[in-house]
């Protein structure tokens, strides 16, 4: 007679990962976090997606999410959104320690050091849970061997938005390794945009008027020394990508390096 093992293996599709959540914190009713046991045989770039999914009655729901967690760490991050009526997220929010998340075997992506051309200094343009790739790139050592100068920024509505990356930064600077190979090389440079606080703004006014330069203490762009990467909504990408070009930089791509790169598998 078949036994409940049978029929729980058997309702998990084939040829995909099944793993199990470790922790999950909760932001804001709009952002979350969690993390799961990765596979011995997944490797990954930092900066990479996956396809994640849940059983939804019979039937496996995925969802594109960048990789939150370094290629070193010996679990997988996530940092997701919550949409009220989302196909996936709606169920993915009520996760607990335990259950089961499922991850397609290949992951892919453009937001990878590999795809940029040498430089002396990376800006990571990031909105909400854009920040997601970055949180991978900012904890592995090969993105402080390949530049002396790390930008992060990070624009959410809300300042309680901004936690993900305050506490990602601070784990890094008390972290017993990453904290030596860091140094001094990692800014984060946070700004909302509904609520009172000391920066405020769209990352894309504060570059055209110049706040983003000046607040930094940083030259304008200039393509002999500045590396890109954008992470955000489809009109954010396109207003950032814009402000670069203007300045002379060139996008890249896996198979042909540049200067900047975007990632789009996340555009509505
Ligand atoms: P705003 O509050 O002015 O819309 P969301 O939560 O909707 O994804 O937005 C995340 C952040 O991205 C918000 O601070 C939002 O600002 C900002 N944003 C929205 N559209 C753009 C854009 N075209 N360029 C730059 N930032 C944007």
């Amino acid at each position: 007679p078949a036994k409940t093992e049978d029929f729980v293996a058997s309702a998990i599709p084939a040829g995909v990962f099944a793993e199990t959540v470790t922790s999950v914190q909760h932001y804001t009713d709009r952002l979350f976090r969690f993390r799961m046991t990765r596979p011995e045989s997944f490797r990954f770039r930092s900066g990479e997606f996956a396809m994640i999914g849940l059983m939804v009655g019979d039937k496996p729901v995925y969802r594109a999410y960048s990789i939150a967690s370094p290629s070193w760490d010996e679990e997988l991050e996530f940092f997701s959104i919550k949409v009220p009526d989302g196909p996936l997220t709606s169920h993915l929010q009520q996760i607990k320690p335990g259950d089961t998340v499922l991850m397609r075997k290949k992951p892919t992506g453009t937001l990878v050091l590999d795809a940029l051309t040498p430089g002396k200094r990376l800006y990571m343009f990031s909105t909400g849970t854009g920040i997601a790739p970055f949180a991978s790139l900012i904890r592995d050592p090969e993105t402080y061997e390949k530049f002396d100068e790390v930008i992060l920024t990070h624009t959410c509505r809300e300042v309680a938005e901004l936690k993900y990356g305050f506490d990602l930064v601070e784990e890094i600077r008390n972290h017993e390794f990453l904290a030596e190979v860091v140094g001094n090389k990692l800014r984060h440079y946070a700004t909302v945009t509904r609520e009172d606080y000391p920066f405020q703004g769209r990352i894309t006014d504060l570059i055209r008027n110049g706040k983003m330069f000046s607040d930094l203490g940083v030259p304008h762009f200039d393509p002999a020394v500045d590396r890109g990467m954008i992470c955000g909504s489809s009109a954010m990408l396109k207003e950032t990508k814009a402000l670069l070009e203007e300045a002379g930089l060139i996008e890249g791509a896996n198979n042909k390096p540049g200067e900047f790169v975007i990632e789009r598998a996340f555009v509505d």
